[in-house]
């Protein structure tokens, strides 16, 4: 897929994200719209961090039961560590292509991460056959292992049933692969921080949709959860040693594996 040109009179949830994290790779209109989502839903930077937490947490999970490759779609900015960092304190050959839909990321990420074994492309979940099909996925990582497939923070993004889509990429893994996701939930949020975030959303690249915990579940279809299974971000076996400890209750998250038999 071709990146499309970069637009920094529209903020982006990649920028608005990477902000929160303590990026300084972002333009007025995402500062802008990370004031104004603030100044209405002031825990939004926890949300950020605590979802990152999460995402860190996983991969090594993942790594120490020995996954050694990662397709990480809507990888954001990079934001040390990122996961490829974090995989190679565990296997320093690990594997991981990062996708994401917004050139300001494709670029940043293909100037600073792209190595031996790590690749950026431009790609949409919303169209996994073409992120599966990409020549550079292809000789990044190999299907016949399993792989570490990685959601986080970017389902709530997807308009439309992001059930096909999932399936989709599920299908291409081998047995004993896993899948990490966050996303925004609607039954945990407070209501007038859905209707908030909703509206600066809106405004930018990146409309939100939220789910249920119950449609956030079944997005897990055909992976067996580990514990504790669908919790808060935070929840998710937290460590005393988190670079990103906060706590937020607007996002649920999971990690999955597809059976072995
Ligand atoms: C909140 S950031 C999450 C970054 C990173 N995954 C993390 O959790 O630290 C969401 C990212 O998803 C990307 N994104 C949104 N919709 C997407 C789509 N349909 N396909 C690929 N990436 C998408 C955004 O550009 C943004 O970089």
């Amino acid at each position: 897929m071709k990146s499309s040109p970069i637009d920094g009179t529209k903020a982006s949830a990649a920028r608005i994200y990477a902000h929160m994290l303590g990026s300084t790779d972002t333009f007025a209109a995402d500062r802008e719209a990370a004031a104004v989502l603030t100044s209405q839903f002031p825990s939004v930077r926890d949300v950020c961090r605590a979802n990152r937490g999460f995402l860190l947490r996983t991969v090594r999970t993942m790594a120490e039961a020995g996954i050694d490759q990662f397709l990480d779609i809507g990888c954001g900015l990079p934001v040390a560590p990122n996961v490829h960092e974090v995989a190679r304190e565990i296997h320093p050959d690990a594997r991981v292509v990062y996708v994401d839909l917004d050139p300001t990321v494709v670029a940043h990420a293909q100037a600073t991460m792209d190595q031996k074994g790590v690749a950026t492309i431009a790609g949409d979940l919303r169209d996994p056959k073409t992120i599966l099909d990409d020549p550079h996925v292809r000789a990044t990582l190999d299907f016949s292992r399993p792989i570490g497939l990685i959601t986080v923070g970017v389902m709530h993004f997807v308009q439309e049933d992001a059930r096909p889509l999932v399936a989709c990429l599920r299908d291409a893994l081998a047995p004993g692969s896993y899948f990490s996701m966050t996303h925004a939930c609607s039954d945990t949020m407070p209501e007038e921080e859905a209707a908030a975030g909703m509206a600066v959303y809106k405004q930018t690249s990146n409309p939100v949709n939220l789910r249920t915990r119950a449609e956030i579940t079944e997005l897990f279809d055909g992976f067996e959860l580990l514990a504790p299974g669908i919790v808060l971000v935070a929840d998710w076996r937290p460590v005393a040693d988190d670079i990103f400890p906060e706590r937020a209750p607007e996002c649920l998250a999971g990690v999955g594996k597809l059976p072995t038999r």
